[in-house]
């Protein structure tokens, strides 16, 4: 797209509160959306990057009845568990809000009040499944039954996350009530419809038309066969007594569905956090200068290409997402990553088996990150890439500079003399590299940007091996110099390239190098160390994993795996 963009609102779907964060969350939504805000800020653009708890909607209230403990609890405890483990792998949010706050509950309410007062809403009166037992309607997850589509058993009344299938309870067949197994039963109640029909002929032109070229393939298919299924009215209330009330009269004991509320959150969080900082919201939702991107897992697509835009359209004055590069899923083992069957690596004990290795998740879940096609994480495999990628081919180099540059000149950067062909041919390669990952970056392809800095790193080590300076620090003290300060240079520009993707390890490396606040546009350069400065004594940038480590992890899952059957 052509329009100038003077701003960027960046969004990272709402987690549940209801369980922790695992590594398909962080592979799918967290780490590309953490790469992308970090690298927008290091080339100073004006960026607000938010986030925030889902704390409404059934998934809770059955967590909630599980532990035998109040929803307000639930939210509460995992609302603390995921900010407190987004920080600690670094995920650079402007906010982490939640979706229990009380401006959120005003903000949601009045998007809601207002689409109600211009009459944008269908009431209806239709039967919806009740549960006699416990004198409950049965919206969304509290009814399960036999997905339609691909017949998986475990469907839900809104979603079948077997095939994916965005459903309606009655779609289900055999349904039956997750709070007691019943068969439901059949009740009138009244709600309240978005008349999604009504936009699909602008739905279709503005993504079928318009975004055909620049999103995803996997994003445009999934919406493409939406609308081409032709589009429904969709309730956007419940009668459930977890949410945030329907601010109509005579609508008692109903609240928003969660899937209206939640995207709202992104809102809220921009509306806080403009408030913290001395600023205005308006115009990171409002202005067309302003480019929207939600990042999300693909299990999320209709709400932020569909329903989300709808919503906005509807009320009319908000700009809409300019890209929702949504990824696929990850799997564990070869087995699908599952928060109910506790088949996951969680966050939160990730970062305390493995303090101070953030950068090697951070690396591994962003190399083999599921793009455009399911993935599966291995213990192995993040071994091996770490063991061979990040030590072996990164941190050697690295090290390798830094000793030498101690062992031979006491620390102090070498003067440059003369240049040769090859130095002449590292340092125009050198140059290629921040607009090759600026591209990668901005077409939403992390992996092929992370392979970049290896490569840069490998392109550091190549012309080492190459020129041997070991071998001439005898006998030619000039060239020797000249080869130091060209790695060296090469080493500064890994510092930058990599802070997007490794935060951790290029503050570490440029505080050895005494690099001051360096911006992505220093990048490519080959002066970004002045002679004479001084370097300091090489720390370890990384560790390498023990095969132990890797054995007890595997035990871990193996021990969750026989607790499940
Ligand atoms: N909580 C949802 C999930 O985990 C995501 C909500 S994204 C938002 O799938 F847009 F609704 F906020
Ligand atoms: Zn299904």
């Amino acid at each position: 797209m052509t329009k100038e963009v003077k701003r960027y609102t960046i969004t990272a779907a709402l987690p549940y509160t209801n369980g922790p964060v695992h590594i398909g969350h962080l592979a799918g939504v967290y780490i590309p959306s953490d790469i992308y805000a970090r690298f927008l800020r290091s080339n100073k653009k004006d960026v607000v990057f938010v986030c925030g708890s889902d704390e409404h909607g059934v998934p809770i209230t059955i967590s909630a009845k599980k532990e035998g403990v109040a929803p307000q609890q639930v939210v509460d405890k995992y609302h603390k568990v995921i900010g407190d483990a987004f920080k600690g792998l670094g995920i650079s949010f402007d906010i982490y809000h939640r979706t229990s706050d009380k401006l959120h509950h005003e903000t949601a309410s009045s998007f809601f009040d207002h689409l109600h007062k211009n009459n944008l809403f269908v009431e209806k009166v239709t039967e919806q499944y009740f549960d006699e037992k416990e004198n409950q309607f049965l919206a969304d997850r509290y009814i399960t039954g036999t997905c339609p589509y691909c017949k998986s058993e475990e469907a839900y009344g809104d979603q079948c996350e077997a095939c994916g299938a965005s459903l309606s309870a009655t779609d289900l067949i055999e349904p039956k009530s997750a709070l007691s197994g019943n068969k439901p039963l059949m009740k009138e109640t009244k709600h309240w419809f978005l008349p999604l029909n009504t936009y699909e002929a602008w739905l279709k032109e503005w993504i079928l038309e318009g975004h055909k070229s620049d999103w995803k393939s996997n994003v445009y298919g999934q919406c493409k066969s939406w609308l081409d299924q032709g589009l429904q009215p969709r309730a956007v209330t419940r009668d459930l007594d977890w949410g945030i009330p329907v601010p109509v009269k005579g609508a008692e004991g109903k609240v928003l569905y969660v899937w209206f509320d939640a995207p709202i959150g992104y809102i809220s969080a921009t509306k806080q956090w403009a408030k913290d900082n001395g600023k205005d919201w308006a115009p990171y939702w409002k202005s067309e200068d302003t480019k929207l991107v939600h990042f999300i897992g693909k299990d999320n697509i209709v709400f932020h290409c569909v329903i989300f835009p709808s919503m906005l359209k509807a009320h009319g004055g908000y700009i809409l997402p300019d890209n929702v590069p949504a990824n696929e899923f990850l799997n564990l083992e070869g087995a699908k990553i599952s928060t109910s069957r506790n088949w996951a690596v969680w966050l939160h004990e990730y970062l305390e088996d493995f303090s101070d290795m953030q950068d090697a998740m951070r690396y591994v879940l962003c190399a083999t990150a599921p793009e455009s096609k399911d993935n599966d994480f291995t213990w192995k495999d993040f071994q091996t890439r770490n063991n061979s990628e990040l030590v072996g081919i990164y941190g050697n180099f690295i090290n390798r500079v830094l000793v030498l540059t101690h062992k031979y000149y006491g620390g102090l950067t070498p003067e440059r003399s003369v240049l040769s062909d090859d130095d002449r041919s590292v340092i125009s390669e050198l140059k290629l590299f921040p607009d090759k990952i600026a591209k990668a970056i901005h077409a939403y392809r992390f992996r092929e940007a992370v392979m970049e800095v290896i490569n840069l790193a490998r392109l550091g080590n190549k012309y080492l091996a190459e020129e041997e300076p070991w071998k001439l620090v005898k006998t030619d003290e000039a060239r020797t110099k000249t080869i130091m300060n060209v790695a060296l240079q090469v080493a500064a520009n890994l510092s930058i390239i990599s802070e997007p993707f490794m935060p951790f390890s290029a503050r570490k490396l440029g505080a050895m190098l005494g690099l001051g606040q360096l911006t992505w546009k220093d990048a490519g350069s080959d002066a970004l160390l002045i002679q004479g400065s001084q370097i300091e004594k090489a720390e370890l940038l990384f560790r390498k994993i023990e095969d132990t480590e890797i054995e007890n992890q595997l035990k871990k899952l193996e021990a969750s795996k026989l607790n499940n059957q």
